[in-house]
């Protein structure tokens, strides 16, 4: 059964082509490769053993993409993860977002209508509730004014979503992400931040190896039993396999709504030092952090109800803290070893 991964290349899409592939699953790639690098097709291949197609076009291109549809007949579905991701950048440049992440989105659609693909996984996010008033927050809880205009593309997509998928024979599946963290096990595939990292766990297996001076912690004044932001970190291998478990539900039918939409986190929320002590716990490193102001548009605290999730997809994040921490410390040092060699 072939599966269409869009943004493939990418963090969270190639831990999901590994687990599809694992699972009998034929999977082609799209990707344009703006955050992203050829060489995860062969990394993955390492893992996996096959290589997944590879079609490397521009999402926002109507045509290519409409194209590429015409070309690959009999796709049993899509998971949608290309997109821009960096909350600062968007709002450097909100028209890039928009354009990126809206018009890419439209462009699959149109492509699932036209070639009657039925379903649809879609990457969304918990920045979609902003600082929830009730925690752990649960999927019905109200979307409020969005913090950047990354997450305001997230909001608008799920929405893009339900109405289309109300209209044409597409059932959806929206999975907002929690925090993902970590590398899969092999340490061929993991994240590979361009540039000066702005998520945490990447900056603090940056700082450990030498590459950054130091962790500046945002915030030491929050409202929280250390005063340092709380949230559901969740490691990238058990996101990736909730994925796997969407697109089945989809293809078995076995979805109760049209669009359906399932929290993806651990359901436990940790401070920024609580992630500090468990990194220098499995490092038996001491990491060289200070305190300075907190980022502006950061909420406080955040952290999943998985309960649906869990029930109805009989899907659960296996991974600790430490574990995710680990992962992330040996894909870390992965990279540097790779550096080395050169
Ligand atoms: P990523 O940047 O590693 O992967 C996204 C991929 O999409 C990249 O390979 C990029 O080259 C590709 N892409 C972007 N625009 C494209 C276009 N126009 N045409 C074709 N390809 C394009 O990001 P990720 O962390 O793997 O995130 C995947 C998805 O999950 C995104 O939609 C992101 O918004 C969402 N998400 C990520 C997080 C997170 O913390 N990483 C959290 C919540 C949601
Ligand atoms: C985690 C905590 C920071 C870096 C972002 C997006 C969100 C989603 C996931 C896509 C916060 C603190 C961080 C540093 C720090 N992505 N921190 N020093 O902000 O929860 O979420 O990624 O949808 O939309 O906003 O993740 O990893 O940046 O930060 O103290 O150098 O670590 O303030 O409390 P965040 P993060």
């Amino acid at each position: 059964m072939k599966i269409l991964v869009t943004g493939g290349t990418g963090y969270i899409g190639s831990h999901t082509v590994v687990e599809l592939q694992q699972n009998g699953y034929e999977v082609i790639i799209i990707d344009n490769l703006s955050n992203s690098y050829l060489s995860v097709v062969d990394n993955i291949e390492k893992i996996t053993g096959i290589k997944p197609v590879f079609e490397q076009i521009d999402l926002r291109d109507e045509t290519k993409t409409n194209e590429f549809f015409k070309k690959n007949q009999n796709i049993a579905g899509i998971i949608h993860f290309a997109a821009l991701k960096s909350v600062g950048e968007s709002v450097e440049k909100p028209l890039d977002y928009y354009q990126n992440n809206i018009l890419s989105l439209i462009n699959i659609l149109k492509g699932q209508i036209e070639f009657k693909i039925n379903n649809f996984v879609f990457s969304s996010s918990c920045t979609v509730y902003g600082q929830p008033d009730e925690l752990p927050v649960t999927e019905s809880a109200p979307i409020k004014k969005a913090l950047s205009p990354y997450g305001h593309t997230k909001q608008i997509s799920e929405e893009i979503i339900k109405n289309t998928s109300s209209n044409a024979n597409i059932n959806g599946i929206l999975l907002r992400y929690f925090n993902p963290i970590g590398a899969h096990e092999s340490v061929h595939i993991g994240e590979l931040p361009i540039g000066t990292p702005n998520n945490l766990v990447p900056f603090i297996t940056q700082t450990a190896i030498g590459k950054r001076e130091m962790l500046k912690i945002f915030g030491s004044d929050y409202n929280t039993p250390d005063g340092t932001a709380i949230r559901d970190y969740i490691h990238v291998t058990d996101l990736a396999k909730a994925h796997v478990v969407a697109i089945g539900r989809l293809i078995n039918k076995k979805n109760r709504e049209k669009t359906e939409v399932f929290n993806l986190g651990t359901g436990n929320g940790f401070s920024v030092l609580d992630v500090i002590k468990s990194f220098e716990k499995i490092s038996g490193l001491n990491l060289n952090y200070k305190f300075v102001d907190r980022r502006s548009g950061d909420i406080e605290r955040v952290w999943a109800d998985t309960t649906f999730a869990n029930k109805e997809l009989g899907w659960i994040a296996e991974k600790n803290l430490d574990k995710m921490m680990l992962s992330a410390w040996k894909w870390e040092q992965a990279l540097e070893q790779v550096k080395r060699n050169k």
